[in-house]
């Protein structure tokens, strides 16, 4: 079996890794892919989108797997170039991928469905936000397209949301687009993943990522500082709650609004005093749950994506340990405003835990840094104890000048 994967980061090389230690032996391939990607899995040969498709056909590769989710919708999006193609895609068609790429069509799908969320207004302009805010803080203003997690700020007050509101209308910083003005929601945040097929899913092993940069929930949002994965991190009762009242009603609201859907499902949740609410959906794999997820993952991952693309949901192929992971993000000076290329990476070879490369370059002198977010270091344990004390301590080994790594992952919101 041929297996295509899309993207380049952590997450990929982590989907990268599970993949080729599937029973049935996939040959993996990677597009873009990185330095680190490519000791497991052929980096195709093709720039740009139409060369990739057109190597895919060639090359007769049997499954296309989406890491990332800008390919979803992308020109017309990967899984609807490959549906033409007849090539299998795991990761959903570019209509259905509109769950991510636009916070008012997700907004709308999940009231139109009846999935618990926060309240919100679009808006188009500066002065039409500052009506919907209505003087009422704190507020949640977000950004109505893809902006690699910075599209969104939560605002204590007028201040820090006209701040917010003259970078979106004003700078344009994200480019053009619209506004949702959303109720500001409270409580412990959990990343759920549904592995989606038409109308069947299974949910997967739930995770909780840590988007701040600093310790304690401070500093600015980021991709993603670090996350921990285990079953046990949800308890049945909250997870059926879950299942009930968002995952189930999403998978028909996709089958009754005619989206069709085939791949990875994120939901973003809010465990609020008035039970679990959608904050977002993403139509791939978080990152860097992703990292701490796949670990944890026992069985045929390949053939379940393969068959599930096909339309043939296996859900028996797959399980998930019942241990905890934790995983650590060490990021490069100046991110998430910049970041930092080119400084020497020290330790890897000292460190006994998986290490995950989400933004690094080999180079005659040895890896170093090539992005925000640098590596992802990911260890497992019986306990939550045992996991969080072994990810920080083989982090504590790699380390290069102006690392950054928060130190309270897995810790803190436990
Ligand atoms: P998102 O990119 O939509 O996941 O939002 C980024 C972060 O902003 C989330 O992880 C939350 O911490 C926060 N956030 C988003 N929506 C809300 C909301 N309605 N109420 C409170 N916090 C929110
Ligand atoms: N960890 C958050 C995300 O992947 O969007």
């Amino acid at each position: 079996m041929k297996i295509a994967v899309i993207g380049k980061g952590g997450r990929e090389q982590a989907l990268v890794e599970t993949l080729a230690a599937s029973p049935c032996k996939p040959e993996l391939y990677c597009h873009p892919g990185s330095d680190a990607i490519a000791r497991t899995a052929s980096i195709i040969p093709a720039k740009g989108f139409d060369e990739l498709l057109q190597w895919m056909a060639d090359n007769k590769v049997d499954l296309c797997v989406a890491g990332e989710e800008s390919c979803l919708v992308k020109g017309e999006g990967i899984a609807n170039r490959c549906a033409a193609l007849g090539i299998p895609c795991w990761g959903p068609r570019k209509e259905s991928a509109q769950l991510e790429a636009s916070k008012e069509f997700a907004k709308e799908f999940l009231l139109r469905h009846r999935i618990p969320t926060g309240m919100a207004k679009a808006v188009a302009g500066y002065d039409e936000a500052v009506a919907a805010i209505g003087g009422q803080y704190p507020t949640v203003l977000k950004f109505d397209g893809l902006a690699a997690g910075k599209g969104v700020a939560v605002c204590p007050d007028a201040v820090s949301a006209e701040a917010f509101l003259k970078e979106v209308f004003i700078d344009k910083r994200f480019g053009e687009g619209r506004m949702l003005v959303e109720e500001f929601l409270t409580g412990p945040e959990i990343s759920i993943f549904g592995a989606i097929c038409d109308d069947k899913y299974l949910i997967l092993c739930p995770a909780r990522d840590y988007k701040r940069l600093q310790d304690g929930d401070a500093g600015p949002n980021t991709g993603g500082m670090g996350a921990v994965a285990s079953r046990q991190l949800v308890s049945a009762e909250v997870l059926k709650q879950i299942e009930e009242t968002i995952v189930a009603p999403t998978v028909k609201g996709l089958q009754q609004d005619g989206l069709p859907y085939r791949g990875f499902l994120y939901f973003g949740l809010m465990l609020t005093p008035q039970g679990p609410k959608v904050i977002e959906y993403n139509c791939r794999f978080g990152d860097p749950e992703c990292e701490a997820v796949m670990p944890l993952l026992r069985g045929d991952l390949a053939t379940f994506c393969l068959e599930g693309a096909k339309g043939n949901f296996q859900p028996g192929l797959i399980d998930f340990a019942d241990d905890w992971s934790v995983c650590c993000i060490l990021a490069s000076a100046g991110y998430p405003a910049s970041s930092h290329s080119g400084d020497l990476i020290s330790g890897l070879n000292e460190c006994a835990a998986r290490v995950f490369h989400c933004g690094t370059k080999k180079t005659a002198d040895g890896w170093v840094t090539a992005g925000g977010r640098v590596l992802a270091i990911v260890a497992q344990g019986p306990t939550l104890e045992a996991a969080r004390t072994a990810a920080h301590a083989e982090a504590a080994k790699v380390d290069f000048p102006g690392s950054q790594r928060r130190s309270d992952i897995a810790y803190k919101n436990m």
